[in-house]
This record gives C-alpha cells, structure tokens and sequence, in this order.
C-alpha cells in the first residue's frame, strides 16, 4: 500500500524580525500535526521558510546598514536556529530569495499574463509598510493609520499590474460554500464569506522598481518588481516541486501535477493572514489553472495579558528565553495545552508554571513513581502480567485524542493525554502497590498493577510524542524501548520483560525566574 502522503505548510516569516512567540506558535503547531502524521504512518512535506522580499526588508537593511541580502542571510539563520532548538521537524526550509524560487515565481507572472489576467493600471491609496498591504481611505485609523497594526500608513500613487481577481470572485465563493471545511474553524470561513459577498476589487501585483529595489522583476517588464505577497505564497508552490520553470511553456507542470506535492493539504496561519490565504492565493491559482489547496487552518493571536505584544511596547515573549529556562519541550506544551487552537490566548508567568506543573505532577511524577516501584519490587524488570488495568482509560484516551488531532484541537488531545496519566495516578492510589508488596497473597496482584501502569506509560509516550518529542524519547528509553511506538502499536505493545530505570525527574522543579519581579516579594 502507498502511504498516505500530507503537505503542511506555516507562513514563511518575514526576514525583518526575529522569532517571537507568536511565530514559534505557528510553527510548533504544524510541526506537532506533522509529527502525529508521520507517527501515524503517513509521509509528510512539512515547509517553513522566511519571506525575503519588499519595502519592509528592504527599509529594516538600511537602518541596520546592511545590504537586503546581508539581512535575510542573517534572520533565515535566526529562525532556522530557534526552529532547531524548538526541534522543529521540517523537511524543507524555503527563502524566497533561493533561485528555483525565484524562477517559479516568473514562469506563474508570466503565466498570468499570457492567459490575459494581467493588465496595467494607475493606483493610488493607503499602504502599510508593516502589514505589507493597501487599505481605502474608510478604514484608516485615526490621523492616517493602519487600522491593524496602528503605524502612519503612507499615500501612494503609482502605475502597477493588475491581477483580475474580480473575475474569480464567483468560483471562489462557491468552492467554500462546497467545500464546508475548506477554510477552518467555521468562524474564520464566515469571516471569508462576508468579505466575498461585497465586490471583490482586482489585486495590484507589482511595485515599481524605482520604489521597491528588493523584489523579483516581473519577466515581462522589468521596472516593476512582484508584489511581495504574490511572491510570498508562490513558495508553497515552489515547494512542493509541482513547476518546472525551464520547460517550454506549456510543459512547465501547470497543467498537471501528478508526481508532486501539490495541492497543499493544510496551510497553517494566524488569522491576521487569512485573506492573503483564503483569497489572493486560490484565485491566483485558479488564474494559471493550478488545484487550490485543500485546506486553510487559522490559529488565533497571542496577547500578553491582555494586550496585544509589540515591540514598541517592549512586552515581546521570547520563547527561546523560555526554552533556556524550562527546557524545549515545556514551550511546547505550553503553547500547545493553552491556546485552544483557533481561538485567541494570553501569556502570562502564572499559567505558564500552572502548565509546568502539569507536566511536571502529573506525568513526571507518574513516570517516576512507576519506575521507581517496578525497581524496588521487582528488581527493574516489567513483570508478566495481562497489564489490563488501565485499558479502558486507554482506549478513551487514544480514541479522543485522535479525533482531537483530527480536528486540529491539539489542546483538546494533550488534554486527553494527561487525562490518562490522571487515571494512572488515580490507579496508584486505588491499588495501593506499597500494600501489594507487603502480602505475600497479592503478589500476582502487583504484578497486574505494575504491568498496567507499564502499558498505560508506552500508551503516554505514544500520545505526548507530537508535542513533547525529547522527553518521551527519553521515557521511552527508561522503559527499556528503542522507539516511541506509533498509537496503532502503543495498543498492543507486549511489556512483559522490559528494563525498566528511574533516573532523574523528566520535568525537574523549577523555580520561577519571574516570581521577585512579578509578585512584588523580596
Ligand atoms: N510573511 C508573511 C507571511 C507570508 S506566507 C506566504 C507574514 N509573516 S510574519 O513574520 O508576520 O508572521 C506570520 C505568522 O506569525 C502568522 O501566522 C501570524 O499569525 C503569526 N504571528 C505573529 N504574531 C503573532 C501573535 N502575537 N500571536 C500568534 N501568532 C502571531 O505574515
């Protein structure tokens, strides 16, 4: 049999910035899906990148007195370093400055143009550097500013090309209303709907060079440069190897995609970039006669308390800060276990180290116990038991778990998780393994209650894994395993006869590094 192949994707990042927490989110995600994925037996694309082009990079090189190019080596080489230190599993990191990219991105413009999508227009407006993007003059926010970011937004008037996206409005409204899970979760769609029910205006895909140096020249006329988010999302496309931009036209693999990637399964965003996603993209790709992707996943936005981080107001979360603290995997679950996915979250210390102690009274400390009792009663080695204690919370548990991840509600999944080492814990007390020890008649009973808790931990690393990789490997190990089973194996995995070891605390304590400053105490 084949194996079930998935494309995920995140945004690509822009080079202007480093990683904050709100990037890390996005990303931990994806790969937390495309680690259940592969668990599950399927062969993932999992892409991620940095978005290199426009005013935006090329004004934040100058103020560093660096050349664009200078600033987008340096940032991929940030965000590739917090990715692997937040043991992100990639298999592919893009920058929009590579050459195959750029190569896609002409051979489409180009494509565009000769199927007559393209025209040449005046325009004049609104537009925000930050945001990268246009607003009419009714929604600006008060004396001229970007009605989401709050920055001056800058009066511009220029010649440009047009896409005529106007012309896809119609399809692409009813591909959503056919498609009812194309776009989710469903408030998102709604939110998508209502914009396509007012007229959709045509897309201006082009800068002047003469304002934007940093971009790729449009093939067909080489004083203006593309618009650096039809470049941007182009890369999920390049990605997936499905264009082939030196064939002859006509071969380029627009008309078919067999044998590559493409469609996307799953583009992952924050609900800040739907439009670029749920509009500009599909209608682009319908244009050149490409699928659109299967399907659209919009996270919410992290605060901190309850405002909304920015680095003027110095209150950015550094995840790699965290992570240097509380170890990669802690950051993991945090971001994973508080964020309903979907809906919006705010950091604060306190459901931080709430989230810690999760992890560190309920699973380390069921791990710990386990190991500890099945050394001192049974000299490290997994007793021959059924082990069949605990299989109905199991069952539970894998059962809502994977609906969760169906589903995308990666919180609702640990929540599942933890719900079984709950039960586990809870099993501890009821069978009182202490008392077991000590009757000589309870003997096989302690064998059955050591071997349940056993299965109940192979069953823990197999559900934790996507979010917590390291520890489990780690916890995998004690038990005596190569491996973190997939969930299909975790079932049914024979224990009987494993080495068992203690070793230190998965989830040591930790003492707070905000608690002086935060609480006021000395
Ligand atoms: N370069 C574009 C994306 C192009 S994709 C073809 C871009 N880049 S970005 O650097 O601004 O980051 C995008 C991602 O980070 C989005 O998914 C966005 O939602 C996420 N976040 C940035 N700040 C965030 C929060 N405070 N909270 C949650 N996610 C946020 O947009």
């Amino acid at each position: 049999m084949t194996p079930r192949r998935t494309y995920l994707t995140t945004p690509i990042y822009y080079a202007s910035g480093d990683p904050h927490i709100g990037h890390a989110y996005t990303t931990v995600l994806a790969d937390v899906l495309a680690r259940f994925h592969r668990q599950d037996g399927a062969e993932v694309l999992f892409l991620t990148g940095t978005d290199e082009h426009g005013p935006k990079i090329q004004e934040e090189a100058e103020r560093r007195g660096l050349a664009p190019i200078e600033l987008c080596d340096l940032m991929a080489e940030r965000f590739q370093a917090a990715w692997e230190r937040l043991d992100i599993s990639h298999d592919r990191f893009i920058r929009t400055t590579e050459a195959e990219h750029i190569a896609v991105v002409t051979a489409f413009v180009q494509r565009l143009a000769d199927l007559g999508h393209i025209y040449q227009g005046e325009y004049s407006g609104w537009y925000c550097i930050h945001e990268e993007r246009y607003w009419t003059e009714k929604d600006l926010g008060p004396d001229n500013t970007c009605p989401d970011c709050g920055r001056p937004v800058r009066y511009v008037e220029e010649s440009n090309y047009f896409f005529r996206m106007s012309a896809f409005q119609d399809d692409l409204l009813r591909h959503i209303e056919e498609n009812p899970d194309w776009i989710v979760p469903e408030m998102r769609r709604n939110e998508i709907i209502g914009f396509l029910q007012q007229p959709l205006g045509d897309l201006s895909i082009s800068r002047p060079r003469a304002r934007v140096s940093w971009g790729i020249p449009l093939p067909f006329d080489d004083q203006h440069v593309a618009y650096v988010w039809v470049d941007a999302l182009i890369n999920y496309l390049t990605a997936s190897g499905a264009i082939r931009p030196d064939a002859p036209v006509g071969q380029q693999g627009f008309e078919d995609t067999t044998g590559s990637w493409w469609p996307a399964d799953l583009h992952i965003m924050g609900k800040d970039i739907i439009t670029t996603h749920a509009v500009y993209w599909p209608t682009l790709l319908m244009a050149v006669g490409l699928p659109v992707q299967r399907q659209i996943l919009a996270h919410g936005w992290w605060v901190v308390g309850d405002t909304k981080m920015s680095k003027s107001l110095g209150n950015v979360i550094d995840p790699m800060a965290l992570r240097e603290t509380f170890g990669t995997d802690a950051v993991r679950w945090y971001l994973m276990r508080e964020m309903p996915t979907g809906g919006d979250a705010s950091f604060t210390p306190e459901r931080f180290l709430t989230r810690y102690d999760e992890l560190a009274n309920v699973l380390g400390n069921l791990a710990s116990r386990v190991m500890s009792m099945v050394g001192k009663y049974r000299g490290g080695v997994v007793p021959a038991a059924p082990g069949i204690g605990l299989d109905a919370s199991i069952q539970t548990a894998f059962a809502d778990a994977r609906t969760a991840m169906g589903a995308y509600k990666v919180h609702d999944a640990m929540a599942a998780a933890m719900d079984l080492a709950r039960a586990a814990n809870g099993y501890v007390e009821e069978r009182q393994p202490w008392s077991q020890a000590k009757s000589s008649e309870d003997q096989e009973g302690l064998d059955e209650t050591l071997a349940s808790l056993c299965r109940s931990l192979v069953a823990l690393c197999a559900l934790f894994q996507p979010v917590a990789p390291k520890k489990m490997e780690e916890l995998v190990s004690r038990l005596g395993l190569g491996e973190v089973p997939t969930l299909d194996q975790a079932v049914a995995l024979p224990v009987a006869g494993l080495s068992a070891t203690k070793g230190d605390p998965l989830f040591p304590r930790i003492d707070s590094p905000w608690s002086s400053t935060d609480t006021g105490a000395d």
